[in-house]
């Protein structure tokens, strides 16, 4: 089966740390299909040298209007997000697990090529609509073309991609379970982290997470300390780039998911 892991850098190259950290924890668990990253044309010559030492393959893609003003968005980032649909013109790939830059794996997550299309996990806000930072698909040229036909009059909750598709495929809840991710294959970094933090949840649940997604911050960007899951993005993160590790960074890092752990314990009382 011809099938990648594949996910987007537009608007120059903020989140190339993202697509770096990614990559590097998709190869550390073994992971056997390749990498395609679809870039715009704003992202720098130096990015793209970048990415392709670390072994993702580039594509290019013109980007994909938000057909939303920016009030709608949730987030100001939203603005560029429907270029991920991009995807499903993928036509010489069979199957695809599409990524956000925001994710890293913490095992191999392979079998998620044996899955149907369309699937996704649970969203965390409203678990009945799923999220579409991980989503299983085949790519399609009608259904690509269904959806620019859709994209001008489809509203979208957040303004963004996950609201438009979650209308799109509206059915996705009520589709066979095999389209139904387990919620460990998209964990917010707030929620892994909790998990993490205690005894009784991390014992019965952490083995269950494989994919962390940080929706809320973004690590390399984040101004406060309060991300979770800050410790296992860093060390994907030094993976890509060794010339920046160093031990203390490390233990900063660590001490951020610790100082997350005693203020959630500290709200929660
Ligand atoms: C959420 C999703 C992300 C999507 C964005 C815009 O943050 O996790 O994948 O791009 O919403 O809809
Ligand atoms: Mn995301």
């Amino acid at each position: 089966m011809s099938a990648a892991y594949v996910t987007t850098l537009c608007n120059g190259d903020g989140y190339l740390p993202g697509v770096a950290a990614l990559g590097k924890s998709l190869d550390a668990h073994g992971a056997t299909f390749p990498r395609i990253v679809l870039v715009t044309a704003d992202v720098p010559a130096k990015a793209r040298e970048r990415l392709k030492k670390l072994g993702w393959q580039l594509r290019d893609v013109e980007p994909l209007d938000n057909p939303h003003p920016k009030k709608a968005q949730l987030f100001e980032r939203f603005q560029s997000v429907y270029t991920k649909l991009r995807a499903w013109q993928l036509t010489d790939l069979e199957k695809v697990v599409l990524l956000d830059a925001d994710l890293i794996t913490l095992q191999n997550i392979d079998d998620l090529f044996d899955r149907p299309s369309i699937a996704a996990a649970p969203d965390f806000f409203l678990p009945d609509r799923f999220n579409s930072g991980l989503v299983v698909l085949e790519p399609s040229a009608e259904t690509f073309e269904s959806m620019l036909q859709a994209l001008w009059e489809t509203p979208s909750y957040d303004g963004g991609d996950q609201g438009f598709l979650n209308i799109f495929y509206s059915d996705w809840y009520s589709m066979d379970v095999a389209h139904r991710l387990p919620a460990g294959y998209n964990l917010q970094s707030f929620i892994f982290q909790f998990l993490r933090g205690h005894r009784s949840l991390k014992e019965a649940l952490v083995r269950e997470a494989k994919v962390i997604h940080y929706s809320v911050q973004k690590p390399w960007l984040a101004k406060s300390v309060l991300t979770g899951g800050s410790e296992a993005w860093w060390d994907s993160y030094f993976g890509a780039y060794p010339e920046e590790a160093k031990e203390w960074k490390r233990r900063w890092h660590a001490m951020e998911d610790w100082t997350f752990d005693h203020a959630v314990a500290a709200i929660l009382g």
